[in-house]
């Protein structure tokens, strides 16, 4: 059996499989650029983060009623409760849908409609962060926080995504501001890609109580011993990183570096569909091709509740 474990890097979008995507597709009446499964496959084959950004925009455009993001969701759910998952702070992009004209509340709804009868139904806690999209403007981010405001009952914190490098976190500095005083936590992605100053910037700027891979945090001792000290959180998400050559190989991963120098790592999936694997293939693999021991991988999975937003009760019980 799968370790129990807490997910914190998920994009919901990013879990959606080539076959939902035929059937939404068809749901929908739209044409797929790629005329199969197989074909679709093919093209998840990525040189950076931006060369699968672009499939990932492309393929959401299935999405388009809250039915389409209530069955993302629960195909999500049933694919975690099968890995072991009992708890998911689950990320969705709302500008990636109300850019092409659907309105934000469709998409709320209908995660909404899965995400609320998910401990009943698999055995999962929930929790919706509300990511902004870093390679477009602050204003649209913050329009986007004052659209969600009917919606703040179902989100716990918001996050940064999208195209790191050029888009550093101090350009969301007020955004996340004006998050914090609507009584939302804070995380965001940061040295994925991007230098150890945007990790820095995350985090004295945006006051993120998460950083979202932060793989590059290693090239920083100053930054290394910070994050060691303070107990800030990284969700390492290990086969993204492979897949957008983020890092050579998983035998050349830093999350045992990240680990002895002390930090409180955690394994996560973020886009599995596209990247080969769900979070308990995260752990697998880190077994397989790291030779991570049966202790280190339950310290891992016992970091996920630690660095969760759960309550101390739920995180106790969980522990
Ligand atoms: N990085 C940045 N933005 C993203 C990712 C990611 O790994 N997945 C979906 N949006
Ligand atoms: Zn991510």
């Amino acid at each position: 059996m799968p370790l129990p474990k807490a997910e914190l890097h998920l994009h919901i979008e990013g879990t959606l499989e080539p076959e939902l995507a035929f059937t939404l597709a068809h749901r929908n009446g739209i044409t797929l650029p790629h005329p199969t499964v197989q074909d679709l496959r093919a093209a998840y084959s990525f040189t950076d983060l931006q060369s699968f950004l672009n499939l990932y925009y492309e393929l959401m455009d299935v999405l388009r009623t809250e039915a389409d993001f209530t069955d993302l969701a629960n195909a999500y759910l049933t694919r975690a409760a099968a890995q072991g998952v009992r708890h998911a702070e689950i990320f969705f992009d709302p500008q990636a849908h109300t850019s092409r004209g659907i309105p934000l509340d469709t998409v709320v709804n209908g995660l909404a409609a899965a995400l609320d009868t998910s401990l009943r139904d698999h055995g999962i806690s929930t929790a919706l962060i509300l990511c902004f999209l870093r390679d477009r403007p602050a204003s649209e981010a913050l329009h986007t926080l004052h659209q969600a405001r009917p919606h703040l009952h179902r989100i716990s914190a918001v996050g940064l995504d999208s195209a790191e490098v050029g888009h550093p976190p101090q350009n969301f500095t007020a955004v996340f501001a004006a998050a914090r005083d609507l009584g939302l936590r804070c995380v965001a992605h940061a040295g994925e890609e991007g230098p150890p100053s945007y990790i820095w910037q995350a985090l004295n700027l945006l006051h993120a109580e998460r950083i979202d891979h932060g793989i590059r945090a290693l090239e920083d001792p100053d930054l290394l011993a910070h994050l060691a000290r303070t107990q800030t959180p990284l969700t390492v998400c290990p086969l993204s990183n492979v897949r957008l050559r983020a890092v050579p190989t998983l035998a050349q991963h830093p999350l045992p570096a990240l680990l002895d120098a002390g930090l409180l790592v955690t394994v996560n999936s973020d886009d599995p569909s596209y990247f080969g694997g769900y979070v308990h293939d995260n752990y697998e693999a880190l077994r397989t091709h790291l030779g991570l021991d049966e202790a280190t991988l339950r310290q891992l999975a016992r970091n996920s509740f630690t660095a969760s937003f759960l309550p101390p009760e739920r995180k106790k019980a969980l522990i």
